[in-house]
Order: C-alpha cells, then structure tokens, then sequence
C-alpha cells in the first residue's frame, strides 16, 4: 500500500513535470486552514481582532517576510514556538507537514493577492 501511494506520488510528480509542489506530500494550504488561518488570517494578513489579542502577530502577505524567513527559519518556529502566545507545533505536525505549511505561507508575499 505505501509502496503503490509512492509510485503513485512519483507517477504524479513526472506528470506535473515540478509545475506543482502539492503533489509531492502534505498540502500546505489544508495545513494552514486547519492550524494558522484563525491566527494569521485566510490571506496571511491577520484580522483586526487577532491584532488587538496578540500585537506581535506575524503578516505574512509581505515581501520583507519572504525576505526575512527562510523556510527553514519557520520550520524552527514551528518547531520551538515563539513568544507567548505562538505555540510549538511539534506535538501537531510532521516535519514534512511543517515544511509544506512553511511554503505556503512564504507564498503569500510572494505571489498578488486580488
Ligand atoms: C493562537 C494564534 C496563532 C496560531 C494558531 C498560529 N500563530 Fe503563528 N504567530 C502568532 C503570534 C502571536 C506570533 C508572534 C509571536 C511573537 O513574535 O511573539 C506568531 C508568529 C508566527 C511566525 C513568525 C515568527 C517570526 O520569527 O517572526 C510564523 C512564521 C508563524 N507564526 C507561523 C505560523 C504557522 C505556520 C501557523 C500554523 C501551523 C501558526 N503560526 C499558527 C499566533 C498564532
């Protein structure tokens, strides 16, 4: 079974010829809804209301944090937490997982929102 899931992974990535990064494991975008969307908002901008309950709450729909945060710098947050009140995810998601979430969200300042 895991053997067919990753011939069929690989199968999928040749077809995608790299045009899509979903393909090869844990989709960022279900990891971000489900663990980071009520904090840091559907389009990486946090809402006003998280704002006034946690001021240091990270926007990630800008340049200068895809400038700032390597994927790997995230994945330590992820990892260790920060602060009070952004909490370790390491009890949560995968490495794979954290990895995914983490690209996901550098995608936020680097691709226009409409
Ligand atoms: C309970 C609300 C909450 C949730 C849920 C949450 N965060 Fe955060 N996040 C915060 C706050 C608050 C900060 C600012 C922490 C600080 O600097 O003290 C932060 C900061 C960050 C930072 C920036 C750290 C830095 O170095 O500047 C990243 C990256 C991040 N969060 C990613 C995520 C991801 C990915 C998820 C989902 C897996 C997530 N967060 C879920 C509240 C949250």
């Amino acid at each position: 079974m895991k053997f067919t899931l990753i011939a069929l992974g690989v199968l999928v990535m040749i077809a995608g010829a790299g045009s899509s990064v979903a393909a090869q494991g844990p989709d960022g975008k279900t990891i971000y809804v489900a663990n980071c969307l009520k904090c840091h908002g559907a389009t990486g901008v946090p809402l006003r209301e998280t704002k006034e309950q946690f001021p240091k709450v990270a926007t990630f729909a800008d340049a200068k944090f895809v400038a700032v945060h390597s994927v790997d710098s995230i994945v330590k947050v992820l990892t260790h937490g920060k602060g009070e009140d952004m909490k370790s995810f390491k009890l949560k998601l995968s490495h794979e997982e954290m990895v995914a979430v983490a690209n996901y969200v550098r995608g936020f300042g680097l691709k226009e929102h409409p």
